[in-house]
């Protein structure tokens, strides 16, 4: 079922029923490239094609989910040939993805690594987790269509307080807001959603499966126009000179300076 080959960065376990996906890129708080990304979207599109998966599991180190997509790699990801980059195929393919979704997550999860808990289906967090999405901080824009999903799960207000601002929820403001299903001490968050895991995997899994498809129906049309839409913009962004100064100051570790924009 696991096809295509493995890569070090995404670990690919499955036990019981359920797929364990773990990244695993220390180094660099497993920022997410394009090969995670294609290896990640394979998986949940085998599991979604198999009877032998029953739910997903999706997780980072215990002390860092993701530092979001690799910021050096922005201008660089690999696309299919029909120009489509990989981030949006492992976001469709988790967007669409009818098994079950739970994300286990502690210290760091930014960019898409706190968007992409958006399609999760529950979100177990540690109490040290940290979500951000500074997106308009590095001259871009949202994606995996958080410009849809984030409002209508955390209300408008505090979308824009995370979009516009990339402001900082802990993981208490991020339970407070509906981002997170559950906060648990640091030493429990992965124990608990291994067991919420194998809880979904033993349901009756057609029911399951038809009871999320019935879920997500009305949302993924406006799911797809989101991403659309982002995505246009997101290139738009990527070629101004504001993202220029932003990367510009990530790779030069200083603030960046906005003024003359
Ligand atoms: N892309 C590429 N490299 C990244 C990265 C990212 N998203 N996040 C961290 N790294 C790299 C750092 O450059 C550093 O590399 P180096 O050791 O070669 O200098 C290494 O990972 C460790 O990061 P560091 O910043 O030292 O760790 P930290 O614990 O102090 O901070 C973060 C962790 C995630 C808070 C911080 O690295 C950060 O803000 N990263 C950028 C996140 C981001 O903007 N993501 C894109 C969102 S759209």
């Amino acid at each position: 079922m696991l096809m295509g080959p493995d890569i070090p960065e995404i670990n690919a376990q499955l036990d019981a029923g359920v797929l364990r996906i773990t990244l695993h890129r220390p180094a660099k708080k497993n920022a997410l490239t394009s090969p995670m990304y294609w290896r990640m979207a394979e998986l949940i599109r085998a599991a979604g094609a198999s009877s032998a998966v029953r739910a997903i599991r999706i997780g980072g180190a215990p002390d860092c989910f993701s530092s979001g997509n690799d910021v050096t790699t922005f201008t660089s990801l690999e696309r299919d040939a029909d120009g489509v980059p990989a981030p949006v195929h492992f976001l469709n393919a988790l967007a669409h993805c009818e098994l079950p979704v739970v994300a286990a997550v502690n210290g760091v999860a930014v960019g898409i690594g706190t968007t992409l808990l958006l399609h999760c289906d529950f979100v177990l967090a540690g109490e040290d987790a940290l979500f951000r999405t500074p997106f308009v901080d590095l001259g871009l824009c949202p994606e995996a269509a958080s410009s849809y999903t984030m409002p209508l799960r955390m209300g408008y207000i505090r979308a824009a307080q995370m979009l516009l601002l990339g402001e900082t929820f802990n993981a208490q403001q991020a339970l407070a807001s509906g981002l997170v299903t559950a906060v648990y001490p640091v030493a429990e968050f992965e124990q608990r959603a291994g067991e919420l895991a194998l809880r979904l995997a033993a349901l009756p899994p057609t029911s399951l499966r038809t009871t999320k498809r019935l879920l997500r129906a009305p949302l993924l049309a406006a799911i797809e126009h989101a991403m659309a839409a982002e995505n246009a913009a997101f290139a738009d962004c990527m070629a101004a000179p504001e993202f220029g100064e932003a990367i510009g100051a990530f790779l030069e570790k200083r603030a960046p300076d906005f003024s003359r924009f």
